[in-house]
């Protein structure tokens, strides 16, 4: 089954972009995904194909309007996919959001422009707001593609082995451990010793400390919750 993405935008041109290269545009021309752009100026209104205008209240900028997006969102087939807008006002976007997407049957993402889309059609259409992380982009184009990108490399066959979703370091919650390969030596640096020695659980054990140590190190918000999940069982008296 194709993993179905629209995606809407004043600048359809973008994609699929990086998306077109590499692992997912291998995977897009063997139908693992579909990519339908949809451009929202189709549905703007008069001669200049007008999708913005000023915000009520006042102030800088401008805001998508309602019945453009409405109409540009009502000309996607209406299935069970969801719909995302992506914005840096949305919850943040995780890897189990990810899992989970790209589990189902696909994504409509709205990329919003401008100061931002008229709340009520963001209401209206049941559209669900994500961030790709705390900082401001000038646009929704590129979190899309860091979404679907995400989404497309756990779809069935796209990096075999390597990413096997929920086995996969992060989704556990842990930063990866570091990794080494030849040659046994690189400017004086030598390879830990363990990882040459061929015994697996050395190596196992070895690894997973890494990754808690860089994870406690680096990221404490995702060490809290990982401990917080992972309790360290008592010894039975
Ligand atoms: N659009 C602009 N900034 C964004 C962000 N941080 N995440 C998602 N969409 C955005």
């Amino acid at each position: 089954m194709t993993w179905r993405a629209s995606v809407l935008t004043i600048f359809p041109e973008m994609f699929p972009g990086p998306l077109g290269m590499s692992l997912a545009g291998k995977a897009l021309a063997a139908g693992t995904w579909s990519l339908e752009t949809v451009d929202i100026r189709d549905f703007g209104t008069g001669i200049h194909r007008s999708v913005d205008d000023t915000p009520s209240g006042g102030g800088p900028g401008m805001v998508m309007k309602a019945d453009v997006v409405a109409r540009a969102i009502d000309s996607v087939a209406a299935d069970d996919r969801p719909r995302l807008l992506m914005s840096p006002r949305g919850r943040p976007l995780t890897q189990q959001r990810v899992i989970e997407l790209s589990k189902g049957p696909g994504a409509v993402l709205l990329c919003g422009r401008f100061e931002g889309i008229d709340e009520r059609v963001i209401e209206a259409r049941g559209v669900e707001e994500v961030s790709i992380g705390d900082y401001v982009l000038s646009g929704g184009e590129i979190a899309s593609l860091v979404l679907l990108d995400a989404c497309i490399r756990l779809l069935p066959g796209v990096m075999g082995k390597a990413a096997s979703g929920e086995e996969e370091s992060f989704a556990q919650g842990l930063l990866e451990y570091p990794h080494f390969t030849r040659p046994q030596v690189f400017e004086g640096r030598p390879i830990p010793e363990i990882l040459i020695s061929g015994d697996h659980a050395k190596v196992a054990a070895w690894r997973r400390s890494e990754a808690e140590r860089l994870t406690r190190d680096r990221r404490p918000d995702l060490w809290a919750a990982w401990k917080a999940r992972n309790p360290v069982k008592k010894e039975p008296n």
